[in-house]
């Protein structure tokens, strides 16, 4: 393939993006799970306040996949602060559609994040990955990534929304 360009997602990439969310999360045997619409991912992306940012890979028109689609990989992400070491990028999706892994655009949309984040004065990119995604641990590991589970013991945990709520309304 000649080539492909890396860019910043704008709002009228929402249906792309959340194609390549579900497509994501199918990999990840848990599409079910993903709960989002386009505009959700308008309003938080793009309105008044962007809670995520988000990187697009797309490719000439000529290498379109059958449905038409040149946008096809992407990367989200999004500001956390830890409050030992400050700033960090929160690496929070990263996929690339499966007819155009192994091409280096994987690795030239983690080198732009990097870049982000080095201009951005941050001290470390967090993310979370599948226990059995060992392709993707060896990726990440060759470019210098440390399991923190493993290495310090963290287990990562959630509160819904209906304990929030509970708490939130608490006499
Ligand atoms: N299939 C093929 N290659 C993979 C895969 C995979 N499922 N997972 C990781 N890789 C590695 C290859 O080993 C290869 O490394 P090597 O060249 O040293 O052998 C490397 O990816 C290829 O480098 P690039 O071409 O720059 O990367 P690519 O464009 O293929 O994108 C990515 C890498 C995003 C991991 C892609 O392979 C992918 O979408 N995999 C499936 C989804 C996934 O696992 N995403 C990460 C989940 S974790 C998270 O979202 C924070």
């Amino acid at each position: 393939m000649a080539t492909f360009t890396v860019r910043a997602a704008t709002g009228r990439d929402c249906a792309d993006i959340l194609r390549l969310i579900k497509e994501l999360a199918r990999y990840e045997e848990m599409e079910n799970r993903v709960k989002l619409t386009e505009k959700d991912l308008l309003e938080d992306g793009f309105g008044e306040r962007s809670f995520y940012h988000c990187l697009l890979a797309e490719v000439p028109a000529e290498y379109a996949t059958c449905e038409g689609h040149t946008i096809v990989g992407y990367a989200m992400y999004f500001y956390a602060y830890d409050a030992w070491i400050g700033k960090i990028l929160y690496l929070e999706d990263f996929y690339v559609m499966e007819k155009f892994r192994g091409l280096g655009i994987g690795s030239e949309i983690l080198k732009k994040i990097s870049q982000t984040a080095v201009q951005d004065h941050c001290c470390s990119m967090h993310f979370v990955v599948a226990d059995w995604n060992h392709r993707s641990i060896n990726f990440y590991k060759k470019l210098g990534a440390s399991d923190l589970s493993k290495k310090e013991g963290w287990s990562l945990f959630e509160i819904q929304k209906k304990h929030l709520v509970k708490m939130a309304n608490e006499e």
